[in-house]
């Protein structure tokens, strides 16, 4: 039985450097292409598994060489994989294209052997989410799976987190099931309506979660500006950390959460979690890659015993 259970998507990330990113009917020359581990479910599970977690991940990948690179990327991080392998459909894989001077990036996803993950692979894991004391999701495959899980954490009192990534709307008794919450800015508006331009929207969005049904906190990552934790009585901004100069944010929002969950297990303090999570992703864009860039512990510990503390109440 491991701690963290993390349900979602693997891929192949092709990635595209380029000095801009190209219009609709243009041609570019990139800078440099790489191709390795992704999809925001098992780049979780790997940055949990990096910065110390006892990690199991669930998914599908066909039976082919974007699969292999997944089962690689899981033996050499420590992930227990718990992931069906699909011999009719091909494992999925991700376009992406960065922008050199940046580090920012855009993104289109095909699911793939992970976009047939159901219900049913999920009743499968049933003792395994019930062990667990974190259980951790994403929206890149199908809603039904993600909701399932959801209801087989809560049923059993494994504390539930969904990442609401890429944004989607959820079915109504969906945010209930979450014991927390993280999108990011443009996920925030997606799930609320409401504008998220200032820390104060990012509070009145998170206290708008809160009221249908998140329970423990809404947890806002801010890009540049950090990340925002709400709860009944507190509301918490942490602020970025600087790990070296940034070239690849892709995955950013993966290495939080795998940082998050894996503190979280450890039962330290939020304040704790949430400077460890910042600390993950901090060292996460100084890499090119996503799964690739994950941190290994001693570098976030380094990393927080050389960083000013800097969350504020
Ligand atoms: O969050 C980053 C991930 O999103 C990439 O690895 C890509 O596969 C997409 O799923
Ligand atoms: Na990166």
């Amino acid at each position: 039985m491991k701690d963290i259970i993390i349900l979602g998507v693997f891929v192949a990330d092709a990635a595209y450097r380029c000095a801009r990113l190209p219009v609709v009917g243009e041609t570019l020359l990139g800078t440099s292409f790489q191709l390795g581990p992704g999809g925001k479910g098992s780049n979780q599970a790997v940055a949990a598994a990096k910065a110390g977690g006892q990690v199991s991940f669930i998914s599908r990948i066909g039976a082919d060489t974007f699969g292999r690179i997944g089962r690689d990327v899981w033996a050499e991080a420590g992930v227990h994989p718990l992931v069906t392998e699909d011999a009719e459909v091909p494992t999925g894989s991700a376009g992406i294209f960065i922008e050199e001077a940046s580090g920012h990036n855009a993104i289109i996803i095909a699911p793939g052997a992970s976009g047939h993950l159901c219900a049913a692979d999920v009743d499968a894991r049933r003792d395994e989410i019930a062990g667990a004391r974190i259980a951790l999701t994403q929206l890149e495959q199908p809603m039904e799976a993600a909701l399932r899980f959801l209801q087989l954490a809560r049923e059993n009192r494994t504390t539930t987190i969904l990442n609401p990534a890429p944004a989607a709307d959820l079915p109504d008794e969906m945010l209930a099931l979450c014991d927390y919450i993280t999108p990011n800015e443009p996920e925030t508006e997606a799930l609320t309506g409401l504008p998220v331009t200032s820390l104060e929207e990012a509070t009145a969005a998170a206290k708008h979660l809160l009221a249908k049904g998140v329970s423990k906190g809404v947890l806002i990552t801010l890009g540049e500006n950090g990340s925002l934790f709400v709860d009944e009585s507190r509301a918490i901004h942490t602020k970025p950390m600087n790990a070296g100069p940034v070239v690849d944010t892709t995955g950013a929002g993966d290495a939080f959460n795998g940082g998050f969950v894996t503190a979280l297990a450890e039962g330290a303090a939020i304040e704790d979690a949430l400077r460890f999570a910042t600390a993950t992703a901090a060292l996460c864009v100084t890499k090119h890659g996503t799964a690739a860039s994950m941190a290994p512990r001693d570098q976030i510990d380094a990393l927080l015993a050389s960083a000013s503390s800097d969350v504020s109440i």
